[in-house]
């Protein structure tokens, strides 16, 4: 991917695929936002993720060009974005999914919002035509930032969640990306 440069608050923000090396930051991250309220499944203790399975997973999206970025401010990593499958079945190959988290110390300085233009630029670029999120109701930074970047809401799931003893509700947004507009060619093919 290219990378992308952007100033927020004085401070200059590098977007760049992931590495291997970035993988200790970025488990750091998502077990904050895990045990802090964000994906958490309440009192039920998921899986550890361990280093290995997310360089298998990057590995894994690399070969399948999901595109999987970082945000350095100062040579740290200040967050991170990917996508997936939205669904495994060959229909759905232009559709995907992300996913996005920001350092607890780096929150609401902007970015997210240099993560997510570029994620949606690696995604258009790597051929995908749909992006799908799945936002808490109550996370209104989220929310705000999706609607930035040209998403809008397609979905509201009531209780579908249960987080610290409480059914959660999630919103699910969609943009077009790419070639999203163009008519389906003989090519692409009927999945
Ligand atoms: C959600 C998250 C990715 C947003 O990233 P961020 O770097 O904190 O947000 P930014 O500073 O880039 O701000 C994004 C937008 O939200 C707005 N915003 C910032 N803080 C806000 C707040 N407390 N309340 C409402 N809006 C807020 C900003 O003004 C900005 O709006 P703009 O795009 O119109 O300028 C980040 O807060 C995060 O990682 N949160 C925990 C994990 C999470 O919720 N992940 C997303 C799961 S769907």
């Amino acid at each position: 991917m290219t990378e992308h440069l952007s100033m927020t608050h004085d401070t200059p923000i590098l977007v760049r695929a992931s590495l291997d090396a970035d993988v200790t930051a970025m488990l750091e991250i998502y077990r904050h936002h895990i045990c802090h309220g964000v994906g958490d499944l309440g009192a039920y203790q998921p899986t550890p993720f361990e280093e290995d399975d997310l360089k298998a997973r990057r590995k894994s999206m690399k070969k399948h060009k999901l595109p999987h970025v970082v945000a350095e401010i100062d040579g740290l990593v200040a967050g991170y974005a990917y996508a997936v499958p939205f669904r495994k079945r060959p229909a759905y190959r232009f559709t995907v999914k992300h996913s996005i988290y920001v350092h607890p110390d780096r929150l609401h300085i902007g970015v997210g919002r240099a993560l997510l233009p570029a994620l949606i630029d690696a995604c258009a670029a790597a051929g995908f035509r749909q992006m799908i999120g799945y936002i808490d109701s109550t996370n209104a930074t989220s929310l705000k930032l999706h609607e930035s970047c040209g998403f809008r809401q397609v979905g509201y799931l009531p209780a579908v969640a249960l987080r610290f003893g409480a059914w959660a509700d999630t919103v699910m947004v969609q943009r077009g990306i790419g070639d999203a507009d163009a008519p389906v060619v003989r090519t692409i093919g009927a999945g």
